[in-house]
């Protein structure tokens, strides 16, 4: 696999702490692909890792929380306008999670 050697300085967001370089116009998901990293998620009761999946913005396997916003979908959001991505657990704990009615 061609590493993104030669894009510019930059061009890069953080994931978790390490520095990601991308090219411009790539997706976050493209971009964590190309450095090997093929999770960045943990599904909500298995705690099973998920990644790309259908890579077209239709099944949501690929859920990031980008610059502090859970739920984002790592094959559609572009790299050119995020700085800091992180893994997420579960639903990412943000006001769209669906609430347990057994907690009513
Ligand atoms: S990989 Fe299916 S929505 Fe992103």
């Amino acid at each position: 696999m061609t590493r993104p050697d030669h894009v510019g300085p930059g061009l890069g967001f953080t994931f978790d702490g390490r520095r990601i370089h991308h090219r411009p116009g790539q997706t976050v998901g493209a971009a964590l692909v190309e450095h090997d990293i093929l999770a960045w998620r943990t599904t909500r009761h298995d705690g099973r890792p998920r990644g790309l999946f259908c890579g077209i913005g239709v099944c949501f396997d690929c859920l990031v929380t980008v610059d502090g916003i859970p739920n984002q979908r790592a094959c559609v959001v572009l790299a050119d306008e995020v700085e800091e991505i992180t893994t997420q657990s579960g639903s990412g704990h943000d006001r769209l999670a669906l609430r347990d009615p057994a907690d009513d």
